[in-house]
């Protein structure tokens, strides 16, 4: 692709973002995609700073976190209050000064660093999940997640969840004192199945090739920086996630799914119900690194019982196949729909189901699957 080629394709890549994820949420983010969509000169200077092996669509989105990281280092500039929301005040001017004061340690950030954004928000969606795939099941649970960036979704038990359909509330979980509180809509006409019984994992483990250390601060700003801005309590619901993880973190293994899954999975005990999950990590690992993974969950699900459950895109989990896409189409222009989809191992039978749909945070979810009491 010629450079010209490259800058166009980055420009629409900004204008699709603000179209389809930040319009209607995060509104900063939309100006500022769509001030970038159109200006050669930092299309130039984020096309250079990317790293040559990222995937293209992803760098706008690290450019955003990249960027955000520098303004968190310096909460007392004018642009840091407007990333908080204290300001009105165009951001461009300021955004281009901190790209040409900062602009090593941005192009360092994208160079070294990955959209790591550790949403959680999908606590949500994976809460219901874990319970229905768990329905046949007595043994406790073990949790397993494919790329849990610190792993906070690891301690979904510990949120408390306000589950509403059209304003009024159906169903809470968790304990009513959490420090983390998320609410999740109810769309579609079906019900989900909400577990009955506490959720209560023997242990958290994940494997991913950059795992962040809920110990350590500077790791926990990236995590922050990969935030969007704009969307009220979201950073001060990480923080209240990581303070949860802090008082006994994961266990978490630096490695790659598509290398090193069979052997991270390889210690669990067989009398343990293993529960794996990725919940926007395929996107990252390309066509043939998604049947790695999953030619490594049936390899052992023949040998095991266990649940592979993903919260993804479907293009990227072609293994889920019964559901009409049409359902997507209802939610154009609402974040990306996201497929929640389930894998399960039973007696060496394997069923596949499409769960859900849902919004790709866990603001709502739409029920797919029918009867399944
Ligand atoms: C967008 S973040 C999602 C984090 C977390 N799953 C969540 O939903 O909050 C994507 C994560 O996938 C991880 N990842 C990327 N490539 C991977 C691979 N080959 N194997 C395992 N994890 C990977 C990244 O390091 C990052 O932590």
């Amino acid at each position: 692709m010629s450079e010209r080629d490259a800058i166009e394709e980055l420009s629409d890549l900004f204008v699709f973002l603000a179209d389809n994820d930040f319009a209607g949420y995060s509104p900063l983010y939309e100006q500022i995609a769509r001030a970038v969509a159109t200006d050669q000169v930092l299309l130039e200077f984020i096309a250079s700073a990317a790293n040559p092996n990222a995937r293209r669509g992803r760098i706008p989105i690290l450019f955003f976190a990249a960027t955000h990281d520098r303004v968190l280092a310096n909460p007392e500039s004018p642009l840091a209050a407007i990333y908080r929301g204290e300001s009105q005040a165009d951001p461009m001017p300021l955004l281009r000064d901190l790209l040409e004061r900062d602009s090593a340690e941005v192009r360092n950030n994208m160079r070294t660093r990955s959209v790591q954004t550790n949403e959680v928000g999908r606590s949500a969606i994976l809460s219901v999940a874990f319970g229905r795939a768990q329905r046949d099941v007595s043994a406790r649970p073990v949790l397993f997640e494919i790329g849990p960036s610190a792993g906070l979704n690891l301690y979904l038990e510990h949120f408390h969840i306000d589950f509403t359909r059209t304003g009024n509330l159906v169903v809470a979980s968790g304990p009513d004192n959490a420090t983390v509180r998320l609410a999740c809509e109810l769309r579609g006409p079906i019900t989900p199945p909400f577990p009955t019984e506490v959720f209560a994992p023997i242990s958290r483990r994940g494997l991913d090739p950059n795992p962040i250390d809920v110990m350590n601060d500077s790791e926990c700003r990236w995590l922050q920086a990969c935030l969007w801005p704009g969307i009220p309590d979201r950073p001060e619901r990480l923080a209240a996630a990581i303070n949860v993880a802090r008082l006994s973190p994961p266990h978490l293994l630096a490695g790659d799914a598509i290398t090193d899954l069979s052997s991270a999975l390889a210690p669990f005990a067989a009398e343990d119900h293993l529960l794996v999950f990725s919940t926007w990590v395929l996107a990252y690992i390309g066509a043939n690194g998604r049947n790695a993974v999953v030619e490594t969950i049936d390899r052992l699900g023949a040998k095991r019982d266990l649940d592979f459950i993903t919260f993804e895109e479907p293009r990227f989990t072609p293994w889920v196949t019964d559901f009409d896409p049409s359902v997507f189409g209802q939610y154009e222009g609402e974040g990306t729909p996201t497929l929640l989809g389930l894998r399960s191992w039973r007696g060496g039978n394997c069923t596949t189901t499409a769960l859900a749909v849902a919004h790709p945070h866990g603001r709502w979810i739409h029920w797919l699957e029918e009867n399944h009491g």
